[in-house]
């Protein structure tokens, strides 16, 4: 564990060429599309304040191993938010997990999965920002540990675990199947919750969505592959009921943070979205939960 800190250290130190982006001049964000898009991505969940916080103005408090984070403003005001960035500027946020600044972001804002956003979605989530109301709300510092304070520690960390391949649509399967995985390890960031990950803080790949036993709050998430201990005997209908009003097969509801899944992203999406994600869960390879 201290050497991997030390690498991750010392990988700090390299200068990284800045990034080109030869397709977001090519775009124009549509804020009504954009709008959608915030649904896919489940923004709000970490964006917004639960009891009487104003929308995407930041300053929620997300408790980790690393310690506390506090979301930044995501509105379009100049000094608090996020007014004045460029798409490209935004474009980088999400897909690169770099600030306009240069610095590094943490991993907890999940952009190893909006990673694999496409860049017209991203340009339309932009649209839709900027047409939200400007809130002035400065959010409290993040109060981590050593060695995760320092954020430079950051860019050994994206070297080494960030994989930001854009998504790559597989030919073989069908349309639905591909939005499902799209929606899945994309925006939906569910493996960010669901997949295993080790000491600090990287994903199991091998294990995707088999569950993981310190989730948010250090509460346990579920497998929803069709392994044991997974969803393999939920019909797609379950998952569909499940994603839209939180109710599981047993009719019992959803709790923990799945409910903010639900209220903030999977309720609001189209029927048809719905039913690609069930298609793409239930195609999974099954993996029995690792208890
Ligand atoms: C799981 C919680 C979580 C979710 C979901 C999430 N974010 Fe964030 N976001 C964060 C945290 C925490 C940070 C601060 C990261 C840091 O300081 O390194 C952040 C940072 C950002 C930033 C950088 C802001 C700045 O001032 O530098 C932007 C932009 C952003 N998020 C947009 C989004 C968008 C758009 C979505 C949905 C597609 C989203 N976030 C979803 C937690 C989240
Ligand atoms: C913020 C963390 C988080 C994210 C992101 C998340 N989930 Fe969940 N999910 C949970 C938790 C926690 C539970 C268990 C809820 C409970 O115990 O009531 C759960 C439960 C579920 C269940 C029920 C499984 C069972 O066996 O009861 C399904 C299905 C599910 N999630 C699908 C998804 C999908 C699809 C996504 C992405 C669109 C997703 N989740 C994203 C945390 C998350």
């Amino acid at each position: 564990m201290k050497n991997l800190l030390r690498t991750l250290l010392a990988l700090a130190s390299i200068t990284v060429a800045p990034f080109a982006y030869p397709d977001a001049h090519a775009q124009t964000g549509d804020p009504a599309r954009g709008e959608y898009v915030l649904a896919t991505g489940g923004c709000v969940a970490c964006h917004t304040v639960e009891k009487g916080g104003a929308f995407l103005a930041g300053g929620r408090e997300l408790k980790t191993d690393f310690g506390s984070f506090f979301s930044p403003n995501i509105t379009p005001d100049p000094e608090t938010g996020i007014g004045g960035w460029s798409d490209e500027d935004f474009i980088k946020a999400l897909r690169k997990g770099v600030s306009p600044t240069g610095a590094r972001y943490y991993p907890t804002f999940p952009y190893t999965s909006y990673a694999r956003m496409t860049v017209q979605d991203i340009v339309d989530l932009k649209a839709y920002l900027d047409s939200t109301p400007a809130v002035r709300n400065p959010v409290p510092a993040h109060d981590l540990a050593f060695p995760f304070k320092i954020r430079m520690s950051m860019i050994g960390w994206q070297l080494l675990f960030l994989d930001d391949a854009p998504f790559a649509p597989d030919p073989s399967q069908s349309a639905e199947w591909n939005r499902g995985a799209y929606l899945v390890t994309g925006p939906g960031h569910c493996g960010e919750c669901h997949s295993p990950r080790n000491i600090i803080g990287v994903v199991d790949a091998d294990r995707a969505l088999s569950g993981y036993k310190n989730g948010p709050e250090g509460k346990a998430v579920p497998n929803i592959t069709p392994g044991p201990g997974g969803i393999g005997d939920w019909s797609m209908d379950d998952i569909v009921s499940a994603l839209e009003i939180g109710m599981l097969p047993d009719g019992d509801f959803l709790g923990g943070s799945m409910t903010e899944v639900v209220d903030d992203n999977t309720s609001k999406l189209t029927p048809e979205d719905r039913e690609a994600i069930a298609t793409y869960l239930t195609s999974l390879k099954p993996i029995a939960s690792n208890e």
